[in-house]
């Protein structure tokens, strides 16, 4: 698209901050904003932004970054007081389900209110569109596979899911108040390099590499949708650009297929060229049997196609994670 100014909110995390480099790439203008929010080592996010800056500086397009909590509404308004932004991607959020359940309140005022002041502000600031981040864990423990974006949701299992369905909520309500384009995007479990330090993939990956023990909950039946970053980024811009077409929606962006943990921890074993040293121990609260996504909307509406299987995207997260150690 090219020469639009996008506020990015959480471009010092992990999806964030790839999403700023490929908006940058094409020649959009970035303003990032994020909190830092302590969930996990500040270092890793001023690594991630540090890149940013590389990629704006290589592309010669303008990157600038706020740091200031979401909730902060005034903060918030000052991003957007010159008037330049085209549009909000709103990626920050207190992420992980099982940590919601020891804060289920932070989550609540993070997620919620934080998205709420996004939408309030990017109307008043004449912003033409909003795209943000939802999760395929609004599906709870749905049976009906694979998950479409007009299945019930009904039952999230956790705070932080309860959150991302109310976020879908209020983005939906905020649309029919004001006109305004928003789109929720349900991304199912992403991976890759900068992969957030809490979630399975580069958890597995640093410790079978290092010939330490991992933890498996369940008997390793459970499944997941993996998505490389590379095919969530796309899908990302795809939905900035078609936003403004469709009013208010839901779309799904996934992997191509579910992928068993006792499949997924194999496929680390042959990666890293270590045999895992598996401990079993129950499953975990909040955590749902299988994650599924169903295309068709994505694909037809947005051109969405994931190209990058379990076994590359792994290589390529283990190869980066070699480079950075
Ligand atoms: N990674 C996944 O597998 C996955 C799956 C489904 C949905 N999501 C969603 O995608 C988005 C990005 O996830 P991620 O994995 O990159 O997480 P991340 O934690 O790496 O990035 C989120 C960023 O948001 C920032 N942030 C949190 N609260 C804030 C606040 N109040 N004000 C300003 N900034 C704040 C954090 O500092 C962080 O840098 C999140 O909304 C997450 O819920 C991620």
């Amino acid at each position: 698209m090219g020469s639009h100014r996008v506020i990015v909110t959480g471009a010092a995390g992990f999806i964030g901050s790839h999403v700023c480099e490929a908006l940058l790439a094409r020649g959009d203008s970035v303003l990032g904003y994020d909190s830092f929010d302590p969930f996990y080592d500040r270092a890793l996010k001023e690594r991630n932004l540090a890149e940013v800056r590389d990629t704006a500086e290589r592309s010669g397009t303008e990157f600038m970054f706020v740091e200031a909590d979401l909730c902060d509404a005034p903060a918030f308004a000052s991003a957007l007081a010159d008037g330049r932004a085209t549009g909000v991607i709103h990626l920050a959020a207190k992420a992980g389900v099982r940590p919601s359940i020891e804060d289920p309140a932070g989550y609540v005022r993070a997620n919620v209110l934080g998205t709420q002041v996004v939408l309030s502000e990017a109307s008043r600031h004449g912003c033409d569109r909003v795209v943000c981040a939802s999760s395929s864990s609004v599906y709870g423990n749905n049976e009906k596979t694979p998950f479409s974006e007009d299945d019930p949701v009904e039952h999230p299992i956790s705070p932080y899911a309860a959150t991302k369905r109310a976020c879908e909520l209020v983005g939906d309500t905020h649309h029919h108040l004001t006109g305004l384009p928003v789109s929720m995007l349900r991304f199912f479990t992403v991976f890759g390099p900068r992969q957030r330090p809490d979630l399975a993939i580069g958890l597995f990956l640093r410790k079978v590499g290092s010939g330490e023990p991992i933890r498996m909950f369940g008997d390793g039946s459970t499944s997941r949708d993996y998505t490389f970053i590379d095919d969530i980024v796309a899908g990302v811009l795809a939905a900035y650009d078609k936003t403004p077409d469709f009013g208010y929606r839901v779309w799904n962006l996934g992997g191509d297929h579910p992928t068993k943990l006792s499949e997924l921890i194999d496929t680390v074993g042959a990666v890293t060229g270590r045999d895992p040293i598996v401990h079993k121990e129950p499953m975990q609260a909040g955590d749902v049997e299988r994650t599924w996504a169903d295309q068709t909307r994505s694909h037809a509406e947005l051109g969405y196609k994931p190209t990058t299987s379990i076994r590359e995207g792994i290589e390529r997260q283990w190869a980066w994670m070699t480079q950075h150690a």
